[in-house]
């Protein structure tokens, strides 16, 4: 004698009727606060008067440590300043960059002169407008 389990399939119809309420679209009216315009938007980083010809000087980019360097009157580098040995914030020092952590020594184009770093300071792309350095190739 088997028991077989029966199934019932229950059916409910459920309808569902929607109130076909309409509420109006409220016009909000937003004026003012427009954004600046696209693309690289900060401000100045540096005056290039203020780099020393032969040295450089500390500045952010992005919220990202970056030196400007000026090894020759009129010419602009920007560099990370993120070392490349463990990622210390590497400071100018005189006619060089020092990375205080480990002693790390890279010259004012970003390659190494000394110390434990294996590989030069990134580039980063500037320029100059108006005698004021700006982030961005321009
Ligand atoms: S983190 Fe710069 S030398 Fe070690």
């Amino acid at each position: 004698m088997g028991t077989g389990p029966t199934r019932r399939e229950v059916l409910a119809g459920a309808g569902l009727l929607a109130g076909a309420g309409v509420l109006a679209a409220c016009g909000v009216g937003s004026s003012g606060g427009g954004r600046g315009p696209g693309g690289q938007s900060t401000g100045p980083l540096a005056a290039v008067a203020n780099i020393p010809v032969g040295g450089a000087v500390a500045a952010t980019l992005d919220g990202q440590p970056i030196l400007l360097t000026q090894a020759k009157a009129g010419t602009i580098v920007g560099l990370s300043a993120i070392c490349t040995h463990q990622g210390c914030t590497v400071l100018p020092r005189g006619g060089q960059l020092l990375c205080p952590c480990h002693g790390s020594i890279y010259a004012l184009d970003g390659s190494n002169v000394s110390g434990p770093a294996p590989a030069p300071l990134p580039p980063v792309a500037v320029h100059v407008v108006g005698g004021e350095v700006l982030g961005g190739a321009g």
